[in-house]
């Protein structure tokens, strides 16, 4: 059978001729891992953003990992996240000995709800972070997160592996909190194939971070091998870990940045497609709208109640009529490990489980063709007129 060259994918990176050639450069300069690219890709980081310190590593993964690390989080302590969003958020908690507690969404977005994650630290004395998810590119309530954790005592981590860019009134989202962590994962508007950047403005925790992500070196690979006055001698202060970014992906990721704004706007212009196309069918609804949205996802959500939404039958016919889509989140709740570890049952969090039940995320991607756009709203309208509700 040949392949469905019609076929819509749910995300494309955009990579052209100018990554190309920085891959090449670096390939030739006989310096592959971590080293300039890596120092001026943070640099370039760090002034997008009006990041005081901005670090590469080699996922958000690996960022948040440090970033709670580097705050002391241990084995007595509470990690508090919404349950709606990618394992990784909380497992970086239990990397450490640390104990997950999880909050619900609010009614109105996707992410963590300022009024119940006051009610669960009042009741929570061993909390020690909270890291709120801006999930989609839709800002978290930085401004009552903040409030709400200083209050308790607590440090902010912001997951902002789906906010880039995303530019608030207060400053970039990710640089809200004591850290933020990015993700320049092979799906995510600027990508690098598999990376990162931690952003912070507290000094020593960046030191904690660097000195962490490279096997807790007291000298960067780069130094010992290429300065003037290199010399084998290194020392190791600490047990760290394998974290760091090579300068082969943080090429990519310089020549992205630069292109970064491009893609928000052309994600936003078909963000506006779609969301014109489908304000007048009432078997969908839009997503939240905020005025500075990174579009990271276009998540629809089918009008109905829990159960009786087809969801998966929904998916399965844009499939067929040649739809890529994606489902954002199956909730941590409800997967094996984490409802087992601390006895949740799905109905524990009813937002987050509402909103993953009648969620379809659709392919918003730069360099999505105007033909490509008018072919997922065919599908999705076609699709809709079909549902049961
Ligand atoms: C909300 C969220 N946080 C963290 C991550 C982890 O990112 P990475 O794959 O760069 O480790 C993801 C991955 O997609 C994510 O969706």
């Amino acid at each position: 059978m040949s392949p469905n060259t019609d076929f819509v994918p749910f995300a494309l990176p955009s990579l052209g001729g100018e990554e190309e050639e920085a891959v090449l450069r670096v390939l030739r300069s006989g310096w592959l891992t971590t080293g300039e690219e890596a120092r001026a890709f943070e640099r370039e980081f760090a002034a997008f953003t009006a990041a005081p310190c901005a670090l590469a590593v080699n996922s958000a993964t690996s960022g948040l990992h440090l970033a709670l690390e580097a705050l002391g989080v241990g084995s007595g302590d509470i990690v508090v996240t919404s349950p709606y969003t990618f394992t990784s958020t909380a497992a970086v908690a239990r990397h450490l000995g640390a104990e997950v507690r999880f909050c619900d969404i609010s009614r109105e977005d996707y992410n963590i709800d300022p009024e119940a994650l006051e009610r669960l630290l009042s009741s929570e004395p061993r909390a020690k972070v909270v890291l709120p998810v801006h999930v989609g590119g839709y800002p978290c309530r930085m401004e009552a997160i903040l409030e709400t954790a200083r209050a308790h005592g607590c440090a902010v981590v912001e997951d902002a592996a789906h906010a880039f860019p995303l530019r608030t009134e207060r400053g970039m989202a990710g640089c809200l909190g004591d850290i933020g962590v990015y993700s320049f994962y092979a799906t995510k508007t600027i990508t690098t194939g598999e990376g990162g950047m931690i952003v912070t403005s507290d000094e020593a925790l960046a030191r904690r971070m660097s000195l962490m992500r490279l096997h807790g070196f007291d000298r960067e690979a780069w130094d010992r091998y290429t300065s003037p006055t290199a010399s084998w001698r290194y020392g190791v202060a600490e047990a760290g870990f394998k974290y760091n970014l090579p300068d082969l992906l943080a090429a990519i990721g310089r020549e992205q940045l630069k292109k970064a704004d491009r893609f928000l706007k052309e994600r936003r212009a078909i963000a506006e497609r779609y969301l014109a196309a489908f304000a007048s069918e009432p078997k969908l609804e839009l997503p939240p709208l905020h005025p500075s949205h990174a579009w990271h996802l276009f998540s629809l959500r089918l009008r109905g109640e829990g159960r009786s939404v087809d969801r998966d039958g929904f998916i399965e016919r844009l499939l067929g009529r040649g739809i890529g889509c994606s489902v954002h989140f199956i909730p941590l709740h409800t997967m094996n490990y984490w409802s087992e570890r601390y006895a949740l049952r799905p109905e524990d969090f009813p937002e987050a489980l509402d909103k993953f039940r009648r969620s379809v995320s659709l392919p918003i991607w730069q360099g999505m063709r105007p033909d490509q756009v008018d072919r997922v709203i065919e599908a999705v309208l076609a699709t809709a007129a079909e549902a049961r509700v």
